[in-house]
């Protein structure tokens, strides 16, 4: 089809070569939040990771991928299941691949997907399940490094409480290494989360460089809520409150607290301690 026709036609591959195209314009400004916000869409990067989000049906809007590709089979097959979507396929050059992700060397797979939250009341923890509730979270590198940490520990999900860094960034979603497809996530305001909390059926567990216990003296054989405070400030008082323990990772040298990634990252793996093997 000629370059920049405005819609493709169900399972047409549409060539695009022109750095001025509509739809990778479109693309382009997905790592805008304020396109982020109205369009409800984000943008992933990468053959695999945009091949596993749809491997697990994550709704794709467009696929777009360089032509050198074009006869992967991987890509092939993302392709026939975008168009099985809905979704439009793009096969571009690399000038408007590093036009679009805005990278001097992109990757040849782009996927444009649409965000999803879970509600709050969805929220129901196994067992022994963890919810890792993040407060103000600023840095998206901090945030999708803490999804794919959950990912990885087994935890069951992320809440983002009150003014926080969007996880559908581009940054963020780079740092998740496509965790973002696999943790379910949810927002809540802060008077929002003191509500909800009331209703969590185990124990909810804040970090705290004023904490008085240490994080492995807790018993964490129920589902536990994992409250993080922010990198600048530290967990604010309204949200220490709502916790029944305060802990603290004790610490050696000089350093005046741990990075918060990496702190999510240490309660995470003794929480889970007992549920992660070696297989
Ligand atoms: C960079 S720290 C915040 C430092 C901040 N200046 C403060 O006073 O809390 C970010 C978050 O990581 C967690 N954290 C970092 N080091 C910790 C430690 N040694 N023990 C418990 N939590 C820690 C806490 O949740 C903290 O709010």
């Amino acid at each position: 089809m000629a370059d920049d026709s405005p819609i493709s036609a169900p399972g047409a591959i549409r060539a695009v070569t022109s750095l001025n195209n509509t739809t990778i314009k479109e693309i382009r400004a997905l790592a805008l939040p304020k396109y982020r916000k109205e369009s409800g869409l984000f943008v992933t990067e990468g053959m695999k990771l945009v091949a596993d989000a749809v491997e697990e049906d994550w709704p794709i809007r467009i696929l777009a991928y360089g032509a050198k590709v074009a006869n992967h089979p991987i890509v092939r097959r993302v392709a026939t299941r975008t168009h099985a979507r809905g979704g439009e396929v793009l096969e571009v050059t690399d000038a408007v691949l590093a036009k679009m992700t805005r990278r001097d060397n992109p990757q040849m797979v782009v996927g444009v997907f649409e965000q999803r939250l879970m509600p709050p009341s969805a929220i129901r923890p196994s067992p022994r399940g963890v919810w890792v509730a993040l407060e103000g979270i600023k840095d998206p590198g901090n945030l999708g490094t803490i999804i794919r940490t959950v990912d990885a520990s087994g935890a069951e999900g992320v809440i983002l409480v009150g003014d926080t860094v969007d996880p559908f960034g581009v940054e963020a979603v780079r740092a998740t290494m496509g965790s973002i497809f696999h943790v379910p996530l949810a927002r809540m305001t802060t008077g929002e989360f003191a509500a909800w909390r009331k209703t969590w059926p185990g124990i909810v567990v804040g970090t705290h460089l004023s904490g008085t216990e240490d994080f492995r003296d807790v018993d964490y054989a129920k589902p536990v809520l994992l409250l993080m405070g922010n990198e600048q400030s530290g967990l604010d008082d309204g949200f220490a409150a709502l916790c029944d323990h305060l802990v603290k990772i004790p610490q050696a040298g000089r350093a005046d607290s741990l990075n918060l990634a990496i702190a999510t990252g240490v309660m995470l793996f003794e929480i889970r301690r007992n549920e992660l093997k070696l297989t």
